[in-house]
């Protein structure tokens, strides 16, 4: 038998359709190739990181004050959440999946007293239901995880918001893997802390935390009894040392201020450049882009026989979680598609690690481009773990969605 031909020989890299990190825009890439500057100088403060954050602000769809901070999506939750909640406050976590998960334990840790509105992954949210338990329980704060990256499933983020509101509860929103790709109203929908990270839909390098904090947020921090527990990531400091007089903060217009924690200076510059791009493309344009790239995605694993995780009512626009064949193993999959045909995606997470697969459509690869290569790939893959579906029928149906929606 001849040897399988090895077609990502002179391929160095694999393109990322996992959901984040996901590929970056050129103009970003050459925002990082630049000597150091210092984070303290007032070139870079002023000139880079404010602009930055300012600049933001259209993107969280915000008046108020956003803060990038080096981290994770994990930084920006933890930040928010010590930052607000002081031990023995209640708090309402929605968990619909890995993250809402991730959002219990980080709470668990800074000494709330959590309940967990539990729904099933990969279902619809139960609104009467949660706002009977707002009610009830009357908490500090609500969290949601607007995109559940776990499941590929889109919460309603503005009724929840409006629960919240009811209850006279903060509204905690993870927006991690869906701000820039899918449209975020952060104050529309009455969103005190917006929190994500840059390395998804945004199109920038992994390493910064974004946090965008409401007047109301601001309140609950200066109302604590005692401080909080973390000096690096208590958000009142951007406040006290580096938030001017002029937009509500502490430092007074025209006097030296202070970065609560030591800045990279090449990550934002890089945050600086995709933020540039994604208000130059324009937010509707770009969630559109977002949504019709997903769509192409599903009529294409339709195509080849496959079936979406999530209720269909509630699929992303940025991950789309697959079931996988009856008897195709995901890690398998997943290594073929990497291995021979140069394209990764990843497997589900936790209980439905072995029986999904998830692929992102994030900021560059929401595209023609980037998705149909990993569709064809996916056909050729599972053909290969013995799988049949008639070949190129999934990248056809995509390409059809495309074209009828260019
Ligand atoms: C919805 C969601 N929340 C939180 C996180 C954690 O973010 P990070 O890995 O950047 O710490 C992720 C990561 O995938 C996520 O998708």
């Amino acid at each position: 038998m001849n040897e399988p031909t090895n077609w990502t020989q002179v391929q160095t890299r694999p393109i990322l359709m996992i959901p984040g990190p996901t590929e970056l825009p050129w103009p970003v890439i050459q925002a990082l190739n630049q000597p150091p500057t210092i984070q303290y100088d007032r070139g870079f403060d002023e000139n880079v990181l404010e602009p930055t954050t300012l600049a933001l602000r259209d993107v969280f769809q915000t008046k108020h004050e956003v803060i990038v901070m080096p981290g994770s999506g994990r930084t920006a939750l933890e930040a928010g959440a010590l930052s607000v909640i002081e031990p023995g406050d209640r708090v309402l976590v929605v968990g619909a999946g890995q993250f809402g998960l991730l959002m219990r334990e980080i709470m668990n840790r800074v000494g709330a007293d959590w309940t967990e509105f539990p729904v099933e992954w990969g279902a619809r949210l139960d609104l009467d239901r949660l706002a009977r338990e707002a009610e009830r329980l009357r908490p500090k704060a609500i969290t949601l995880v607007h995109n559940e990256t776990s499941t590929g499933a889109t919460y309603p983020a503005a009724e929840v918001g409006k629960i919240a509101r009811g209850t006279g509860a903060l509204f905690l929103l993870d927006t991690v893997s869906s701000i820039a790709g899918i449209d975020v109203r952060t104050d529309e929908w009455g969103v005190d802390l917006n929190m994500t990270g840059s390395q998804k839909c945004l199109a920038a390098p992994l390493g910064m935390a974004l946090v965008s904090v409401s007047p109301r947020a601001w309140e609950a921090m200066e109302r604590r009894k005692a401080k909080a527990h973390s000096y690096a990531y208590d958000l009142l400091r951007w406040k006290e040392w580096w938030i001017p007089a002029s937009r509500g903060g502490k430092v007074p217009d025209g006097t030296p201020r202070r970065q609560p924690v030591s800045i990279p200076t090449h990550l934002t510059d890089a945050l600086r450049v995709a933020t540039r791009l994604i208000l130059e493309e324009g937010l509707s344009k770009r969630f559109r882009r977002h949504a019709v790239a997903a769509a192409a995605l599903r009529a294409g694993v339709a195509a080849m026989g496959l079936e979406m995780f999530p209720d269909a009512s509630i699929v992303s626009s940025t991950v789309s979680s697959i079931k996988s064949p009856k008897g195709v193993d995901t890690g398998a999959v997943v290594q073929t598609m990497r291995d021979r045909y140069g394209v990764l995606i990843g497997t589900g997470l936790d209980k439905i690690r072995t029986t999904t697969l998830r692929i992102g459509t994030m900021g560059i690869t929401a595209s023609p481009h980037h998705l149909l290569p990993t569709l064809s790939a996916l056909e050729l893959a599972l053909r290969d773990l013995g799988y049949k579906a008639e070949p190129g029928a999934g990248v056809a149906a995509a390409q059809k969605t495309f074209a009828d929606n260019s």
